[in-house]
């Protein structure tokens, strides 16, 4: 398994819904597979000595957007590092531009019934303060979707797969990918 800090040549970037296992998936590549991880909120966190809740309070959501695009310029840089994206990152096309110059976009889905079970106590999510319900998860979640899809070189389906299933099945799919006989 250490095999995988040498393994790619890229960075890979975990996209989806929030709640939808990023930082987990990202958790479990660097505790099983010896790769770095990044947590674009966390980062972004650091950066601006504030947390999300509160960037999106004080100075907007469009602020924190722009927030995310320069992030990604900066992780050009990197590679063989697992990025756990914020649930929005994907629904700019800078974005994916930015992603997919150096790395693969991986697109992890769960059902909204699952999201709600995880997210549902949690408040640090601004845009789902004050709608924690499973219809408003689903409806946000369909408007997204397309733009989900269109970034995605590969989709994990997660619902009933345990964290390990989870990360073999993304590692496979990445070296087919590389073999040229991925199919998403
Ligand atoms: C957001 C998702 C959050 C965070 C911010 C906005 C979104 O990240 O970036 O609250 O637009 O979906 P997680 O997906 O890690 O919760």
């Amino acid at each position: 398994m250490e095999q995988a800090k040498q393994m790619f040549s890229y960075n890979i970037f975990l996209i989806g819904f929030m709640g939808s296992g990023k930082s987990t998936i990202s958790k479990y590549l660097k505790e099983h597979y010896g790769m770095e991880k990044i947590e674009m909120d966390k980062r972004i966190e650091e950066q601006e000595g504030m947390r999300i809740a509160d960037i999106f309070r004080v100075h907007g959501e469009p602020y924190f957007r722009d927030l995310e695009t320069k992030l990604l310029m900066e992780l050009q840089q990197e590679k063989n590092k697992v990025v756990s994206c914020g649930g929005g990152t994907p629904m700019r096309e800078e974005n994916v531009r930015q992603m997919k110059t150096n790395g693969r976009v991986v697109l992890l889905l769960a059902s909204p019934q699952t999201i709600y079970e995880r997210v549902k106590d949690s408040h640090d999510r601004p845009l789902l303060e004050g709608h924690m319900d499973v219809a408003y998860i689903a409806d946000l979640m369909q408007q997204r979707r397309e733009k989900y899809e269109a970034a995605a070189d590969l989709v994990i389906h997660t619902d009933g797969k345990d964290q390990e299933e989870i990360c073999k099945e993304l590692v496979q799919k990445l070296l087919e990918w590389e073999a040229g006989s991925c199919i998403r």
